[in-house]
């Protein structure tokens, strides 16, 4: 008997495949944000094209801590890579996020949004610029392996730190993403983050823009001191991640979102709303110390 050895080979499509496993438009783009969020940024800026027109392009620029060469070529080019074995489940401090990267494989939304996808990305003082193109992986035989990226540096300011990714060619199938229906998508995870600013054509997402009522009032709590109620009462059911009542100290949520037995509450009226009140009801508090006294 003889014995000869066989490797697995991966063919250039299944880029094409994980990245179509995006029900809408708008959650393959949170994917990009979910980059951008992993990455530290602060802000990041999402603009979307008023018309599907063949020369439109959807840009997503965070200012996170973008990624040197070595790190595009290790960390981005690579296929099912799990970041949080090699770096941890919590992004670096003072922001500490939890990781929302598993996979190594949520770029590739990109792709099904368009066909080409331009990267540059900053880090003290180089940028490197490379693309990923639909068409190459989709029409290259062989193994993705052996697909060539080419990455073009150059030195750029070091105070300039982040990732911006073009998103050109865009598919004219897909359903056409709006501002609203991309902070929708993004609600959920999101709009509760005051260090984390989202911006789509320059509007801020915030957890005050989902639809329903809203009452925004100081309170004076004493030993606390001035506390920011902020309600949003919705007439729809909210994404659970939405519902209930969240406590901000100094802009950070302390502990879970909870409803402080609101919804026993007789004298909440439940009539507003298909569902119960309380459940539908978020609100921040935020809270400043009192002045030490003397
Ligand atoms: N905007 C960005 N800024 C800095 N680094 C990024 C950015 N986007 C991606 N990366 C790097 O590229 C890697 C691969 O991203 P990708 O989205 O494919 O996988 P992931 O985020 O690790 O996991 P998942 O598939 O669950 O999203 C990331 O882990 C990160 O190291
Ligand atoms: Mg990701």
């Amino acid at each position: 008997m003889r014995r000869k050895m066989a490797n697995f080979g991966v063919s250039p499509r299944l880029a094409v495949l994980l990245g179509e496993s995006y029900r809408t438009v708008e959650l393959a783009l949170k994917e990009l944000v979910d980059n951008a969020w992993d990455a530290n940024a602060v802000t990041v800026e999402v603009q979307l094209p008023t018309a599907m027109a063949p020369d439109a392009k959807i840009v997503i620029a965070d200012n996170g801590e973008g990624m040197n060469e070595k790190q595009v070529r290790e960390d981005y080019l690579r296929i099912a890579r799990d970041r949080r074995k090699d770096r941890g489940t919590r992004t670096p401090p003072p922001l500490s996020r939890e990781v929302k990267g598993r996979k190594g494989v949520g770029k590739f939304a990109g792709i099904i949004v368009a066909e080409v996808m331009a990267i540059e990305t900053k880090q003290k003082g180089a940028a490197a610029r490379f693309r990923i193109d639909r068409k190459a992986l989709e029409e290259t035989p062989g193994d993705i392996a052996r697909i060539e990226v080419p990455i073009e540096t150059a030195a750029c300011d070091a105070e300039e730190t982040g990732t911006t990714i073009t998103l050109t060619h865009l598919a004219q199938s897909l359903n056409f993403p709006t501002p609203e229906s991309l902070r929708h998508a993004l609600a959920p995870d999101y709009a509760r983050e005051e260090r984390f600013t989202i911006k789509a054509n320059g509007s801020r997402l915030d957890h005050l823009q989902v639809a329903g009522h809203k009452a925004v009032e100081t309170l004076s709590v004493p030993g606390v001191g001035g506390v920011q109620a902020e309600f949003v009462v919705s007439e729809k059911k909210l994404p659970k991640a939405m519902q209930g009542i969240v406590i901000k100290v100094k802009g950070k949520i302390v502990g879970g979102p909870r409803f402080f037995n609101l919804e026993q509450d007789e004298t909440v009226p439940r009539t507003c709303c298909n569902i119960c009140l309380a459940c539908c009801m978020r609100t921040s508090l935020k809270t400043k110390r009192p002045a030490p006294a003397g």
